[in-house]
C-alpha cells in the first residue's frame, strides 16, 4: 500500500478504532487463543466491539491458530486492518539456541545472525511478525536473572551482536515473509538495577548511561530494528514508560528512532505503582505523551484515551502519530496486500527443527561452551573411556533455558545420553537440583568410588533463570556441593559440567574440580554439544562475555573498570598498604575475567606491532597480531582488542575493548591478524555529553583474554586539544 493510501485508512478511522489500534492483547482474550502468558495477568472484560478493534496480539503461534484467529478478526474489523502477531522469539522458535548470553560466549557475529535467522524463518510460518527481541541490556550483575538473555556487559561486544541479532530477523529491506520485525528491548538500562533485585530502581548517570548503556541499543536501530520496547524501570528519577527525555529527546530525536514503541507488559498502569500517576487515565496520559505507541496489556489506552481525546486536539494528534506509526509497519510488513503473508503450513512443517536448524543450534552450543579449567589436561576425554556421570544435570534434559516458549526438550538431549555414544558411561545423579535423598547420595557416592575421573554435572534449573528470578546467593545450590565435596574427599578427579543462565560463584567448585566446563543453556542439541566438547570432536572456543565473581560480594564487577583515586599496585606494597581500593577479605579480581576461556590446543599470542605510533582522523592505527599454535591438534582463539587512553576529560576504564576476531590456527602454525584502529574507536563521553577523540597518549592491548595482554603506545594527534596544553 501506498504511503498516502496509508494515510487515507487513518482518516477514514474512527477515534475508538484508532484507540483499538493501540491496544495489545494477550491472546486468551480471542476465540480460540490459547495464549502464553508472560506477564501478572488482571481480570479484565473486553466487550466484542473493543476486542475486534485491536492493533495487535501477543503469545500465540502456530499457522492453522494464527490464520484463524486473523480470518475471524478481519471478518469483524470494519476497515479490515490486520492483526499484529507478536511473541517472545528471542533464541529460537521450535529450535532452540543457546541463551543469548552463551551464543555472546561464541564471540561470533554470524552464530547471532544466523540464530536469529532460523528463529524467524521458523516463526514466521508460524504466523509471527515480530518478535520481542534483542535484549540487548547491558549486563554487571548476575543476581539478576535475565543476565541470561543479555549479551553481557561489554558495550562493544554488545553493539556488534545486537546488529547482528537484527540483520538475523529482519534480513534484507523490503522485509521478506521468512523474516520478522525485531522489536529491540528493554529501553532503558533494565539490566542495572540496584542490587541486582528484579524490576528494581535504576540511578545511572547520563554519563554513564550515554557512554555504555546506550550505545547497543543504538546499534539495534542503526540495523534497522523496527520496534523498540520500554523498560520497567526507573532511569533518571522517571519511568522509562513516561520519560518524554529518554523517549523524545534520546530515542525519537537523537537515534532517528521513527518506528513502533510498545511498552512493556502492563508498564502503563504500572506507572501508578511508580508513583508518577494518579490513576490510569493520568498514566496514559503520560505515555502518549512520551511517545507510547502500544499499551501492552494495562488497558490504559483503551480505557481513558477515547474522552481525553474528544477534549484535547493535543491527544488527538499523539494518537493518530502512534496510530500511523503502527498502520506503517503493518503496512512495511505487507500485511495489507496479504493478512496471511508469512502464514504458511508447509513451511511450518518443513522448517521447525529441521536437521540444518539442528546443525545450526548445536554448531552454535559448541561455539558458546566455555572451558573454564582444566589441570593436567583431563580433557578432552579418550575415545572408549568408561566414565561416572553424577549430579542433577547428568539425566536432565532442562538445557533449552528460559525464553524458549515453543521449544521442547527431546528426552535424549541429556549429557548421560550423548556422552554415551562415545564413551561407556554409568550415570547416578545422586542428588536433584535442591534435593538430597542420603540413601541416593550413597549409591552415588559408591558408583563413583570406582572410578578415578568423575563427571559431576550441575547446575541450575531454567526455572531459576530469565524474567523474576534474582538470587542473593550465587553458588551451586548446598546439595549439589555436598555431592562435590564428597567426591572431592573420595579423592576423586572431578570434571565439572556447569548448565547455569548466569554467572555463578565457583570458587568452590574450581578449587575441587580438576576441570570445568560451562555449557550456559546449550539448546536443542545442547548435549550433543557438551559431549563433542568434553571428547575433543570439538575445540573448546567458547570465552566468557561477563565476568564470573569470586564472590557475589564482588559484584557489579566487570573488566572495563575505573583506576580510582588508590588502584593496587600489583606489588608487595598492596598488602601493607591499607589505604586502597581493595577488600580485606577476598580479591578485587573475578575468579574468571571477560574474555577468558580456554582450549585444548595451546595457542598463544606472540605479538602486537603497530605499524604507526601516530594516527590521525585521516591516518587510521595499524596494528598487527601474531597468534602461534605450539600443539599438536587445532586450536581456536578469540583475538581481543582493547584501548586505553592515559588521560581524559573524564575518567577512562583500564581497558575497553575496540575489536575482536575468532580465528583457527592450525597445529604448529601462526596465524596474523590485522586490525585497523580508527578515531570512532578512541570516541568517549565528555562531561558535556558529547562523543568525541581527543588527542593525546593510548594504549592498544591485544589478548586473548581481558586480564592477559600485551601492549603498545600511541598518540593520536588530532581530536580535542589535551586540557594540559592550554
Ligand atoms: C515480559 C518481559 C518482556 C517480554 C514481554 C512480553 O514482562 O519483560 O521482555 O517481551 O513481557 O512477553
Amino acid at each position: 500500500m501506498e504511503n498516502t493510501q496509508v494515510q487515507a485508512l487513518l482518516e477514514e478511522m474512527t477515534i475508538e478504532e484508532k484507540i483499538g489500534q493501540l491496544g495489545q492483547l494477550s491472546a486468551d482474550f480471542f476465540p480460540n487463543g490459547q495464549a502464553t502468558i508472560t506477564g501478572p495477568m488482571q481480570a479484565q472484560h473486553m466487550d466484542l466491539d473493543t476486542l475486534y478493534r485491536s492493533g495487535s496480539v501477543l503469545g500465540i503461534s502456530g499457522a492453522k491458530q494464527v490464520r484463524a484467529i486473523q480470518a475471524d478478526f478481519l471478518a469483524h474489523n470494519r476497515l479490515h486492518i490486520p492483526l499484529l502477531f507478536m511473541a517472545d522469539v528471542v533464541h529460537g522458535y521450535k529450535t532452540i539456541f543457546p541463551i543469548p548470553l552463551g551464543m555472546a560466549a561464541s564471540f561470533d557475529p554470524e552464530i547471532v545472525k544466523n540464530a536469529s535467522a532460523v528463529a524467524a524463518s521458523e516463526s514466521a510460518a508460524g504466523g509471527i511478525h515480530v518478535t520481542f527481541a534483542p535484549m540487548v541490556d547491558l549486563v554487571r550483575d548476575p543476581r539478576w536473572g535475565r543476565v541470561m538473555e543479555s549479551t553481557g556487559e561489554d558495550t562493544y561486544l554488545n553493539t556488534v551482536l545486537a546488529a547482528a541479532s537484527v540483520q538475523g530477523f529482519q534480513g534484507e529491506d523490503p522485509l521478506d515473509e521468512e523474516h520478522i520485525a525485531a522489536c529491540v528491548k528493554h529501553f532503558a538500562a533494565y539490566g542495572a538495577p540496584e542490587a541486582g533485585r528484579e524490576y528494581n530502581t535504576v540511578d545511572i548517570s547520563e554519563w554513564r548511561f550515554r557512554e555504555q548503556y546506550l550505545p547497543s541499543y543504538a546499534a539495534a536501530i542503526k540495523a534497522q530494528a523496527l520496534l523498540v520496547m520500554t523498560s520497567f524501570n526507573t532511569l533518571f528519577g522517571v519511568p522509562a514508560t513516561a520519560n518524554q527525555h529518554l523517549m523524545r529527546d534520546i530515542l525519537r530525536e537523537e537515534l532517528d528512532f521513527s518506528g513502533v514503541l510498545i511498552s512493556d507488559w502492563d508498564a502503563i498502569g504500572e506507572l501508578i505503582n511508580h508513583g508518577v500517576a494518579g490513576d490510569l487515565d493520568h498514566a496514559s496520559d503520560l505515555a502518549l505523551k512520551a511517545g507510547v505507541d502500544i499499551d501492552m496489556m494495562s488497558f490504559a489506552y483503551s480505557r481513558y484515551l477515547k474522552r481525553a481525546a474528544t477534549l484535547d486536539a493535543e491527544t488527538k494528534r499523539l494518537i493518530d502519530e502512534s496510530v500511523l506509526r503502527i498502520l506503517e509497519l503493518k503496512n512495511t510488513l505487507g500485511l495489507f496486500e496479504d493478512p496471511y503473508r508469512n502464514i504458511s503450513i508447509e513451511r511450518e512443517t518443513a522448517t521447525e527443527l529441521s536437521p540444518a536448524h539442528l546443525v545450526d543450534a548445536q554448531h552454535a552450543a559448541e561455539e558458546s561452551i566455555v572451558l573454564l579449567k582444566n589441570a593436567g589436561q583431563i580433557l578432552p576425554l579418550q575415545p572408549g573411556t568408561s566414565v561416572f556421570l553424577t549430579g542433577p544435570l547428568s539425566e536432565s534434559n532442562d538445557l533449552l533455558g528460559s525464553w524458549s516458549w515453543q521449544g521442547k526438550s527431546t528426552p535424549d538431549n541429556t549429557i548421560a545420553a550423548a556422552l554415551g555414544q562415545r564413551c561407556e558411561v554409568k550415570s547416578v545423579p545422586g542428588v536433584g537440583y535442591h534435593a538430597l535423598n542420603e540413601k541416593q547420595l550413597k549409591v552415588a557416592l559408591g558408583g563413583a568410588h570406582h572410578y578415578d575421573t568423575v563427571i559431576a554435572c550441575l547446575g541450575i534449573p531454567s526455572s531459576e533463570s530469565g524474567e523474576a528470578t534474582s538470587m542473593t546467593d550465587i553458588r551451586l545450590p548446598e546439595e549439589q556441593m555436598t555431592l562435590l565435596r564428597a567426591l572431592a574427599a573420595d579423592g576423586k578427579r572431578i570434571i565439572s559440567i556447569v548448565i547455569a543462565g548466569r554467572p555463578l560463584d565457583l570458587s568452590e567448585v574450581d578449587a575441587v574440580s580438576d576441570a570445568v566446563v560451562f555449557g550456559w543453556f546449550p539448546g536443542s542439541r545442547g548435549a550433543e554439544a557438551i559431549a563433542r566438547i568434553l571428547t575433543g570432536e570439538v575445540e573448546p572456543s567458547g570465552r566468557l562475555p561477563m565476568s564470573f565473581p569470586r564472590s557475589v560480594g564482588q559484584v557489579p564487577i566487570y573488566y572495563n573498570q575505573y583506576n580510582t583515586g588508590r588502584p593496587l599496585t600489583h606489588t608487595p606494597n598492596d598488602a601493607e598498604n591499607k589505604y586502597l581500593s581493595k577488600y580485606i577479605d577476598e580479591e578485587n579480581t573475578p575468579l574468571y575475567p571477560f574474555g577468558y576461556g580456554l582450549g585444548y590446543a595451546q595457542v598463544t599470542l606472540q605479538s602486537l606491532t603497530i605499524e604507526n605510533t601516530e594516527m590521525s582522523s585521516q591516518k587510521p592505527m595499524v596494528a598487527h597480531v601474531r597468534l602461534e599454535n605450539s600443539s599438536n591438534r587445532d586450536g581456536r582463539a578469540v583475538v581481543q582488542l582493547y584501548l586505553h587512553q592515559k588521560i581524559g576529560e573524564t575518567v577512562r576504564p583500564v581497558k575497553r575493548l575496540i575489536a575482536f576476531e575468532k580465528v583457527a590456527v592450525g597445529a604448529g602454525e601462526t596465524a596474523d591478524l590485522l586490525f585497523s584502529v580508527t578515531e570512532d574507536s578512541l570516541r568517549y563521553m565528555h562531561t558535556d555529553l558529547t562523543n568525541t577523540a581527543d588527542a593525546g597518549e593510548y594504549e592498544l592491548l591485544a589478548g586473548l583474554s581481558s586480564d592477559a595482554t600485551q601492549a603498545v603506545g600511541f598518540t593520536f594527534t588530532n581530536g580535542l586539544k589535551e586540557k594540559s596544553d592550554d
